[in-house]
């Protein structure tokens, strides 16, 4: 069985008295109690990491970040290491979120590397895969999701088991216009199956999650589907109240 995994998304938001206010209120709620065998993180910008490790070291939510190098260490201005994540507590990373494909040019190929360096250091990798609104309207989906899961694959091979992949259609990002269970599971389950061509086991264990508009009013029936494991949460988890309902979703 695979866990439910309810991952918050901050993006580039917060402040040390925001987080401070949105840390108390969620440690809380989750010590008020929630249904078994789910597991909780939130990936926060890299100066926040400190704060957030402190304030969460009794908590169940585990910490993530939002990116990390596709290089071990050495003279790369402005980057941050995965060996830098592990030293402040990061369990998770996200890595190729849309954003970054889209507004720092990352590759397929740029992508599996760093999910790779973090792997290296016993920390999660969350992988994103997903096509823009146009790519869906002409019918590639499936063919450019297929592409960003074999570079995957390519690089990880058998480490892929130890990974998250998120499936975030662009065109439901930030937008409202969350996919319907059924579009998102059907992509999930073709995901799942170009995993099993690889390698069943994989296939059975890997979680995928979904990310693209989701709130308090879509969660329980997206991770109802099947072949969903839970989800990766934007917008709507810099609300406390309303991360807390998703994770309880
Ligand atoms: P959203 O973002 O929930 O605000 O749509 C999801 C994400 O980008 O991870």
């Amino acid at each position: 069985m695979r866990p439910l995994i309810v991952v918050g998304n901050w993006k580039m938001n917060g402040s040390l008295t925001t987080n401070q206010a949105w840390l108390s209120t969620v440690v809380t709620g989750l010590q008020k109690g929630m249904p078994a065998g789910r597991r909780f993180a939130v990936c926060v910008p890299f100066p926040y990491l400190s704060q957030c490790m402190n304030a969460l070291s009794a908590s169940p939510l585990l910490l993530g970040a939002q990116d990390v190098s596709a290089h071990v260490s050495g003279a790369y201005t402005g980057e941050v290491s995965a060996n830098m994540l592990r030293d402040l507590g990061a369990s998770y990373v996200i890595v190729g979120h849309s954003e970054r494909r889209m507004h720092h040019f990352e590759t397929n190929d740029a992508v599996a590397l760093k999910a790779a360096c973090a792997l290296d250091e016993g920390i999660i990798p969350i992988i994103c895969v997903g096509e823009t609104a146009d790519e869906r309207n002409s019918g590639r989906a499936v063919d450019v999701v297929r592409g960003q899961v074999n570079a995957i694959v390519g690089q990880l091979q058998d480490r892929l088991v130890d990974s998250l992949i998120a499936y975030e259609p662009v065109w439901a990002i930030g937008t409202g216009k969350v996919a319907s269970a059924p579009i998102a599971q059907e992509m999930h389950r073709a995901i799942r199956l170009q995993l099993a061509e690889f390698d069943e086991e994989v296939a059975s264990h890997v979680g995928i999650l979904y990310g693209g508009s989701i709130k308090p009013e879509n969660a329980t029936e997206l991770f109802a589907m099947p072949d969903i494991d839970g989800g990766l949460v934007g917008g709507a988890s810099l609300d406390a109240k309303e991360f807390l309902e998703i994770c309880r979703a």
